[in-house]
């Protein structure tokens, strides 16, 4: 062997300084590469989990307030984010239940004799 020589013992692997020289800056941009993709890609997945995916998009947080003295007997609230009412229900939530197999539904407010 010579002293420009690499070897991996017991396997008769050899690999030259040139070839080193070559393969560990391709080996590391490979890894830098692949954590970069991989970053990327859980970004966008994390992005498509979003459960508010039409109401007030424009908005950095949706919020609603209501008195309780105007809520009269009986309020009915979207849990789903999908009524077209939002923040009341409209029924959308039995569409998305029934397409992605889901079991959310409203939030009901109603005084006790109602
Ligand atoms: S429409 Fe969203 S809970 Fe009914």
């Amino acid at each position: 062997m010579s002293a420009a020589t690499y070897a991996v013992p017991s396997s008769g692997f050899r690999l030259s300084k040139e070839h080193l020289a070559v393969a560990v800056p391709v080996a590391v941009i490979a890894a830098a590469g692949g954590f970069l993709v991989s970053h990327y890609l859980n970004r966008r997945s994390c992005k498509k989990g979003q459960v508010n995916t039409c109401v007030h998009k424009d908005s950095p947080k949706v919020v609603h307030s209501f008195d309780m003295e105007d809520i009269g007997t009986k309020a009915v609230y979207c849990r789903c984010w999908k009524s077209k009412k939002f923040p009341y229900c409209d029924g959308a939530h039995t569409k998305h239940n029934e397409e992605t197999g889901d079991n959310v539904g409203p939030l009901i407010i109603k005084k006790k004799d109602a």
